[in-house]
C-alpha cells in the first residue's frame, strides 16, 4: 500500500452505491483522498478497504441520513472546516415512481429533503469555503429527465429540473471566485435507483442503459474540459448549445412595464 501523495479530499454524497461509488473509484485512482457520505456504514468501509488497498489513498467514512436536518449540518459542518476538501460530489439521491395524483407525503418529502435540500445546503457550504479560497469544484448530479418533464414523474423532474437550475446560478455566482462547478445530466444509468424506488430497468430499451463507469468516466472528460453541463449521452452538444442561445435570447423581453400586445 502506497502512502497518499495528494493533498485534495473528495467529500462524495451517496457514495455507497451507484454514481457515487463510481465517483470513489476514478476519484480515487486520480490520487483524491476520500470523505464518503452515505447511510450504509458496511458498504462504505467495503469500499474504503478497496481504494485505500488498491490506490493507497486516505479515505474517511462519514455517516448520514441526509433526510434529516442533523446530520445535512454535520455533513456541512465538515465541508465548513475541513481544508482538504477541495471537491464535492452531489450524487445522493432517490427517485419516485407513479403519477403526481399517486404522490404520498412522506416519500415526496424524503425525495425534497434528499434532492434539494440536502443537495442545496452542502453546494452552499462548499461554495462559502471554497471562494474564500479562491479554488475547489463542485458537482451536482442532475439528470436528463429536467429537460423531459412530460416523460418521467413529476416530482423527481421537477427535483433535476431545480439541480439544473441551481447549478446554472451557482456558476455565474462563483466562477469570478475561481469555482469550478459542473452540473452532470445522466440519462438511464445501470445502479440500483430503479429497484429502490419500485421500479425496473427490464422494461427500458438496453440501447438507452449506460454503464455506470461510461457514465462517470463521461462526466469527468466533460469535468476536465471545464463544461458546466455535461449530458453524457448527446452526441452533437451543439444541440445543447442552440437551446441555451434559444434561452438566453429571451432575457430582453422577460421583464417589461407592459403586458404583451397579445394580453391587451
Ligand atoms: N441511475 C440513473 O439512471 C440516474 C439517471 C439520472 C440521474 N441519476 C441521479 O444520480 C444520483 C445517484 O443515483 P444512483 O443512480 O447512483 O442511485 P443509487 O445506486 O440508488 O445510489 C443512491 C445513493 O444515494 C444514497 N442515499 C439515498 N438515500 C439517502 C439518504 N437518506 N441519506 C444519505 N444518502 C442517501 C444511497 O446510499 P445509502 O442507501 O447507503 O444511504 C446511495 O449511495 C441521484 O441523484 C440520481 O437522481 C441517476
Amino acid at each position: 500500500m502506497k502512502a497518499s501523495s495528494h493533498a485534495q479530499t473528495a467529500l462524495i454524497t451517496g457514495a455507497s452505491s451507484g454514481i457515487g461509488a463510481t465517483y470513489a473509484r476514478r476519484l480515487a485512482a486520480r490520487g483524491y483522498d476520500l470523505l464518503l457520505v452515505a447511510r450504509n456504514e458496511t458498504r462504505l468501509r467495503q469500499l474504503a478497504d478497496e481504494l485505500t488497498a488498491a490506490h493507497g489513498v486516505r479515505v474517511d467514512l462519514l455517516s448520514a441520513d441526509l433526510e434529516q436536518h442533523a446530520d445535512i449540518e454535520k455533513v456541512a459542518a465538515r465541508l465548513r472546516s475541513d481544508e482538504q476538501i477541495t471537491l464535492l460530489v452531489n450524487s445522493a439521491g432517490i427517485a419516485l415512481n407513479g403519477s403526481l395524483a399517486e404522490a404520498d407525503l412522506d416519500s415526496t418529502h424524503s425525495l425534497l429533503q434528499i434532492n434539494l435540500l440536502a443537495l442545496t445546503m452542502l453546494a452552499s457550504a462548499a461554495a462559502v469555503r471554497f471562494s474564500l479560497g479562491g479554488g475547489g469544484a463542485i458537482i451536482n448530479i442532475g439528470s436528463v429527465v429536467s429537460l423531459l418533464p412530460e416523460r418521467f414523474n413529476a416530482i423527481y423532474s421537477a427535483s433535476k429540473a431545480y439541480v439544473l437550475s441551481l447549478s446554472q446560478s451557482m456558476h455565474a455566482e462563483l466562477a469570478s471566485h475561481g469555482v469550478q462547478v459542473q452540473v452532470v445530466l445522466p440519462g438511464v444509468t445501470r445502479t440500483e435507483i430503479f429497484e429502490r424506488s419500485g421500479s425496473s430497468l427490464a422494461q427500458i430499451p438496453p440501447g438507452m442503459v449506460m454503464e455506470v463507469e461510461d457514465l462517470v468516466d463521461a462526466a469527468l472528460r466533460g469535468f476536465d474540459q471545464g463544461e458546466l453541463v455535461t449530458i453524457p449521452s448527446l452526441p452533437d452538444s451543439s444541440e445543447w448549445h442552440a437551446l441555451t442561445q434559444a434561452r438566453l435570447q429571451l432575457a430582453p423581453n422577460l421583464s417589461h412595464n407592459q403586458p404583451a400586445a397579445r394580453y391587451l
